[in-house]
């Protein structure tokens, strides 16, 4: 059993279930024991994008400069990433940004947006080979507020969900409760939904059984988005998995060292994450009065940036390294791999050109 599941039976058997949500909270941001604070796993349990090929963070860095030209070359302006990890991504977009423009660099500076000590260090450790001086807050609220370009890959998944099941009473909010002499397993809370204003609208007649995920925190980022691209110019890109059209089902789930297990078989020491409804973003941005471009498949995105053009240039120059960047390029892009499941969405300040690669 791990600490933190011993801790949160403890508090469920005196206080009751807890929601998803503040279960994956605890999970990912328990002061001592969350995943990310105590033990964040990226590259051991699961990969991400820029940590599999340098294309994908050098390829933002590329989007980032020619925002940065479309809003007429703003000084000071920053570039927000939201969960920077190990901080990977950053440096291979500034390190791209940098040698194509000078004068972005000079203009622009990085700001991360991280909530986990440990991995704070982690890109500080990376990036300062690059005499970059970024700054650290811990919340999208805390940062500089002006022209920006925002980046944040697989931020969204991490953000807690809440879980709704469809039964002849009504909607029932899905909780989790022990299971037990030692585990923890999902329980139903007993009074339905009082007002279905939570559930999505192309739910509300869903089956019986049928499982409804929500956000929460998506609307109070997109209405933050909002204040600050609709105060100067600036555009946010928000890549994950998840699927453009809004879809039933419980997708939360656990990575560990690769694999995928319960939810509940090791909290603190797994990932959790649940796929996004681009639907949903696309909607609030607009109510929003932000222009909105995609969603569209991570690997059209960034065939329209040139991958293929970068991967062969890359290649030319290290011979031996021809393979390994063709298997990169075919997991990012490939519809079977990264391609069709990663959904990219950009919300910009109204009134800018649309942006590349859409
Ligand atoms: C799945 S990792 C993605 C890392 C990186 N973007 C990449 O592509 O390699 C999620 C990142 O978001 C951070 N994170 C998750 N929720 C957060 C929150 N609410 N506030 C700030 N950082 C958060 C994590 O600490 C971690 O750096």
């Amino acid at each position: 059993m791990t600490v933190l599941l011993r801790r949160l039976r403890a508090m469920i058997a005196a206080d009751g279930p807890l929601s998803v949500a503040h279960y994956m909270a605890a999970c990912l941001f328990d002061p001592r024991d969350g995943y990310y604070v105590a033990n964040p796993g990226l590259g051991a349990d699961f990969t991400t994008a820029p940590e599999i090929s340098q294309m994908f963070g050098e390829l933002l860095g590329l989007w980032a400069v020619q925002s940065w030209l479309d809003m007429a070359s703003p000084d000071p302006c920053a570039l927000i990433e939201l969960g920077p990890g190990r901080g990977v991504l950053m440096a291979d977009a500034w390190r791209a940004a940098r040698s194509v423009a000078p004068g972005f660099a000079l203009a622009a500076f990085p700001v991360l947006v991280e909530a986990s000590p440990q991995l704070a260090s982690a890109q500080n450790a990376r990036l300062a080979p690059l005499s970059v001086r970024p700054r650290w807050v811990n919340r999208l609220e805390e940062a500089w507020r002006g022209p920006m370009m925002l980046l944040a890959n697989e931020f969204l998944d991490c953000l807690p969900i809440r879980q709704f099941v469809r039964t002849p009473l009504g909607w029932h909010e899905r909780l989790v409760g022990l299971d037990g002499p030692d585990g923890l397993g999902f329980v139903l809370a007993p009074e339905p939904l009082r007002d279905d204003a939570l559930i999505p609208p192309a739910l509300f007649d869903a089956p019986h059984g049928v499982v409804a995920e929500v956000r929460p925190s998506l609307e109070g980022l997109v209405d933050h988005l909002a204040l600050r691209l609709l105060a100067h110019p600036g555009r946010a890109l928000l890549i994950d998995y998840g699927p453009a059209n809004a879809e039933s089902g419980d997708t939360l789930q656990a990575v560990q060292a690769g694999q995928k297990l319960s939810p509940f078989a090791a909290p603190g020491l797994s990932d959790l994450s649940a796929r996004v409804d681009f639907s949903a973003i696309r909607r609030l941005a607009r109510a929003c009065g932000l222009t909105v471009a995609g969603p569209i498949g991570q690997g059209h995105w960034l065939e329209a940036l040139g991958i293929a053009a970068r991967m062969q240039g890359l290649a030319s120059a290290n011979p031996q390294r021809a393979d390994a960047l063709a298997q990169e390029y075919a997991r990012l892009t490939d519809a079977a791999q990264m391609g069709a499941l990663f959904q990219v969405i950009c919300l910009s300040s109204p009134g800018l050109p649309a942006p590349a690669g859409f």
